[in-house]
C-alpha cells in the first residue's frame, strides 16, 4: 500500500470515521449491561415478572418482564403488571424516556421510581428490555374496585388510618 492511502486512511481514522461505529456499539453493550442491573435491583421482576419472587428470583432471564396475570387488589380495583417487553417493543427510545419520566399508575407500581430515574438508566433499561425481544403475553384488563377478579389475586387492606 503507498504511503499516501495509508496517510489517508489516518486521516480519516483520527477524524472518527470509523471509530464512531465501534463506539456506538460498545455503548449499546454497556447500555444492556447496566439496564439489566437496573433491572435487578429496581426489584422490577417481582412484580413483571411471573413467579419470580416466589421462586426467590430464579426464573430464567428468557422469561423477564412478560407481565403477569396474579393481580393486585385494594380500593383502587385490581391491577396487573403489565408486559413490559411488549410495552417496550412497541415504542421509541425518546417515547419510554417521556413516559417513564411522567408515569403515574395505580397502585402498587412504584412508578416514583421510574420519574426519578436519570434519562442515561432509562434509556439503559429501554435497550436491556429490548434485547430480550418482545414476546406476546396478554395480562388481564384492569378491574374496577366493585368487580370481582377472575384471576388469583393479592388482597392490599387499607391502611388502618383510613379504614
Ligand atoms: C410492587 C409491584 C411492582 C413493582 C416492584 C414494579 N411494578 Fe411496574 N407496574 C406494576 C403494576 C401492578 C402495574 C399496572 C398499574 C396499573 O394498571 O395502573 C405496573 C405498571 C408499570 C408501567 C406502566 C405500563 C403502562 O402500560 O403504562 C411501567 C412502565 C412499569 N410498571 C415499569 C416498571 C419498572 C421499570 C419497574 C422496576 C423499576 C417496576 N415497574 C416495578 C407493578 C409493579
Amino acid at each position: 500500500m503507498c504511503a499516501q492511502k495509508l496517510i489517508f486512511i489516518a486521516a480519516i481514522m483520527a477524524s472518527g470515521f470509523i471509530s464512531a461505529p465501534v463506539q456506538a456499539s460498545s455503548q449499546e453493550s454497556r447500555d444492556k449491561v447496566r439496564g439489566k442491573y437496573l433491572i435487578e435491583i429496581g426489584g422490577c421482576n417481582d412484580c413483571h415478572t411471573a413467579g419470580f419472587a416466589q421462586s426467590g428470583g430464579a426464573t430464567p432471564e428468557t422469561d423477564w418482564l412478560k407481565g403477569d396475570s396474579l393481580g393486585f387488589r385494594g380500593p383502587w380495583g385490581t391491577t396487573y403488571p403489565t408486559n413490559l417487553r411488549e410495552l417496550i417493543g412497541e415504542i421509541s427510545e425518546s417515547e419510554w424516556v417521556a413516559k417513564a419520566k411522567a408515569l403515574k399508575t395505580r397502585p402498587p407500581m412504584p412508578w416514583w421510581a421510574l420519574n426519578a430515574m436519570t434519562e442515561n438508566d432509562l434509556v439503559a433499561i429501554y435497550r436491556y428490555v429490548r434485547s430480550l425481544g418482545a414476546v406476546k403475553n396478554p395480562v388481564p384488563a384492569y378491574v374496577p374496585p366493585e368487580k370481582e377478579p377472575v384471576t388469583p389475586y393479592i388482597q392490599w387492606p387499607l391502611p388502618p388510618e383510613i379504614n
